[in-house]
């Protein structure tokens, strides 16, 4: 079977440090491991409007910083399809048909839905839509036959769900679906970046996210001003590790090579840490090195969207073409669909001939 990505993101603001190492980075490594034979990664407007319905000029405007960011990031539109959600109206005829095969209760299950509807403060004025989004998702999923979805650890409840879907849709109408796997990030700190205030993830609306886009000064300024050990107050103190956001950080960015060229005092970060912990180590120096860290992954990044910044008609095409492609496999999936829930009327020799046959002598 070949192996074919899709994975995405709801286009409510510019990408962040939490979304690259938690995917982004890792998708650019799967696409140019060679593979793949297909992959797809769709900005989901759509779906960010099941809890944005009221403010789609937010939606609007993030599409293109989102598409600026997978670009920027070391997406290449010769090996990977992006594409807009919304512009493929199969995604949508499909999630119709996969709603016969869900339950309610199975969706008041789904942990994702569940924090979100807290979160979001729903409880009993949930809309419809975004109740339904596990069962989109699927639809997404499922419409690109994707063996493979690269995601953060808060998407595995929709990747199970997408499964059961493909598992209720294949048994009952025969085997037309591929049954996904998740792929997340190796390395745990990965899985879930806190904020910049120690708090638990990245959240444009706690203000406490490090943006692809930022420049070097705001760079610099979210890392000197990042959580450490609040007991750490003198260089000579012993300093804590855990629920340390630099370390935290450190632990995601940072490699053995950057201490040569950045903090030569030591040979890895385990070595900075040791000493951190025994004391006679202050917060400035480590922060320094984040920043250093930082840099080196960002200035890359910030120097090719500076470019594609002035060539947006570019943008725009890359996201033309993704789209096309897309069109092409979420309508070769429907109809397969449709087939095997027979409802491919128009398409069905066998059929035509049997409801002439039933009416003739
Ligand atoms: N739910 C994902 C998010 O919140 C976005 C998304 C929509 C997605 N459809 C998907 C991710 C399909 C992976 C596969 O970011």
């Amino acid at each position: 079977m070949s192996k074919i990505i899709l994975t995405g993101d709801r286009p409510t603001g510019k990408l962040h440090l939490g979304h690259y190492v938690g995917s982004l980075r890792r998708r650019v490594e799967l696409q140019n491991s060679g593979e793949y034979e297909k992959i797809f990664i769709m900005i989901a407007d759509a779906q960010a409007l099941t809890d944005n319905f009221d403010n789609p000029g937010k939606i609007r405007e993030n599409i293109i910083e989102v598409a600026l960011d997978y670009l920027s990031a070391g997406l290449d539109p010769e090996k990977t399809n992006i594409f807009i959600q919304s512009e493929i109206n199969e995604l949508t005829e499909l999630s119709f048909y996969y709603m016969n095969l869900v339950t309610v209760s199975r969706l008041q299950r789904n942990p994702t839905v569940k924090s979100e509807i807290q979160l979001r403060n729903f409880e009993t004025s949930i809309p419809v839509g975004f109740f339904c989004y596990p069962i989109s998702q699927a639809a997404d999923i499922t419409a690109f036959k994707a063996t493979v979805v690269p995601v953060g650890v808060d998407q595995l409840p929709m990747i199970e769900q997408t499964r059961e879907i493909v598992n209720k849709f294949n048994s009952t109408y025969g085997e037309v679906l591929v049954e996904p796997q998740a792929l997340i990030p190796e390395n745990a700190v990965c899985c879930r970046l806190p904020g910049t205030d120690g708090k638990a993830k990245m959240s444009k609306s706690l203000g406490n996210c490090i943006y692809l886009s930022d420049t070097p000064e705001d760079v610099k300024k979210k890392v000197m001003s990042m959580y450490t050990d609040p007991n750490h107050l003198k260089v000579t103190d012993p300093g804590s590790i855990e629920g340390n956001t630099v370390f935290t950080y450190l632990d995601a960015f940072c490699k053995d090579e950057h201490f040569e060229k950045y903090c030569p005092d030591y040979k890895n970060l385990d070595e900075m840490k040791d000493h951190y912990q025994r004391g006679g180590l202050g917060d400035v120096k480590v922060k320094k090195l984040l920043i250093n860290v930082l840099e080196e992954e960002l200035a890359p990044i910030r120097a090719r969207r500076a470019e594609l910044e002035q060539n947006i008609p570019y943008v725009l095409e890359v996201l033309k073409k993704g789209t096309q492609a897309a069109h092409v496999e979420a309508t070769k999936t429907l109809n397969e669909v449709r087939a095997a829930m027979k409802i491919n009327y128009f398409d069905d020799q066998a059929l035509i001939e049997s409801w002439e046959k039933k009416f003739q002598g």
